[in-house]
């Protein structure tokens, strides 16, 4: 099977699998497992923050991050076609009391930056006493998945902060996929991290590691936190199991991005010569590649059909489908994944 549904069906390397046998372990609910603070620290240096905290998951994360930042009763604004707001069950206004403020996401994954302003709405003033839900929070995200892995310019996210400056708002990034962003660019992740108050980034997809996130921002974020965390059922405890191959996913897995964004520009190029099939390969820049079909019901019937033939991509709406390039797959499975399409 070539699998091109998401980079989350990655296996961990060899070396991976090693680090989890050989991992140093302690209760990392009472802070005392070497391996987990070993990864907590790497990746607070690496983001350019104060401090980090690792997570269970990119879902967890986000979670966790919303309700540090949040009170029940207060706004996320955060963009239409965001993970947060499609694909994480509504979990911060289910679990936190959280009111989600959508805006329209542009194509390239942007909101902007007029649209943001006008959702953050004031909350009490001498003219309009307790109308609206205070704001808590900005979110955005880097890469943007449902955009097609596109990367946002760190001098847009410049422009949201000093917005958010002058509201004394945080802003939240969703960067799941931010190492893909900064292989892109040919950046470190500070470029953006530089510019938002804390970060979630995922180790279990490019970055292979089997399992987690991490979340990271000042160290007064990252306490409020630790105690979200816990009392979302993520205390784990000798987690270094998993921390482990989380730090080779940081120090032997970045750099291998960038043969992903070639193998997704191969495969764009691909299919963007077959016939019915609509796709500006220009704008593949990381992993994910989503294209369109001309007859909206087509998309399931031919992710199925692909399948028959040994290949998987996912339906992503009406007519979209999506594919994406990651550890364990090679040129030639692109190029297969062409052929397969096109005999379709
Ligand atoms: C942009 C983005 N954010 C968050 C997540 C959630 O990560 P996880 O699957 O680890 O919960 C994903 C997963 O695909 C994602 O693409």
């Amino acid at each position: 099977m070539i699998d091109l549904r998401s980079d989350t069906v990655t296996c961990p390397s060899p070396a991976m699998r090693r680090a989890m046998a050989e991992a140093e372990v302690g209760d990392d609910v009472y802070g005392e497992d070497p391996t987990v603070n070993r990864l907590e620290a790497l990746a607070a240096g690496m983001l350019g923050m104060e401090a980090a905290v690792f997570v269970a998951s990119g879902t967890m994360g986000n979670l966790v991050s919303l309700l540090a930042h949040c009170g029940r009763g207060q706004e996320a604004i955060v963009g239409d076609e965001a993970h947060i707001f499609h694909y994480e069950v509504g979990s911060a206004s289910a679990l936190g009391g959280i009111v989600f403020h959508p805006v329209p996401t542009s194509a390239d994954g942007t909101l902007a930056v007029d649209a943001i302003a006008a959702a953050i709405r004031p909350s009490a003033n001498r003219y309009n006493l307790y109308h609206y839900a205070p704001p808590g929070v900005i979110c955005l995200e880097n890469t943007h998945n449902r955009c097609g892995g596109t990367v946002l310019d760190p001098a847009y996210f410049a422009e949201v902060a000093a917005l958010a400056a002058q509201h004394g708002l945080p802003i939240h990034l969703d960067g799941a996929r931010l190492f893909n962003a900064a292989v892109a660019r040919g950046v470190p992740p500070t470029a953006w991290t530089r510019h938002v108050t804390s970060v979630q980034v995922c180790l279990s997809k490019g970055l292979a590691a089997p399992v987690g996130s991490i979340i990271a921002g000042p160290a007064s974020f990252v306490d409020r936190a630790r105690g979200m965390r816990k009392s979302v059922g993520g205390g784990m405890r000798q987690a270094g199991v998993l921390a482990g191959p989380g730090i080779i996913a940081l120090t032997d897995m970045v750099g291998r991005l960038e043969e992903d964004h070639v193998n997704a520009r191969l495969l764009a190029e691909g299919l963007s010569a077959v016939p019915g099939i609509q796709l500006d390969s220009s704008r593949v820049e990381t992993n994910i590649v989503v294209f369109n079909v001309q007859d909206p019901a087509e998309a399931d019937r031919l992710a199925a059909a692909a399948r028959a033939e040994g290949l998987l991509i996912s339906p992503f709406g009406p007519g979209r489908l999506r594919a994406v390039t990651h550890y364990g797959i090679t040129a030639d499975d692109c190029r297969r994944a062409v052929e397969i399409l096109r005999q379709m």
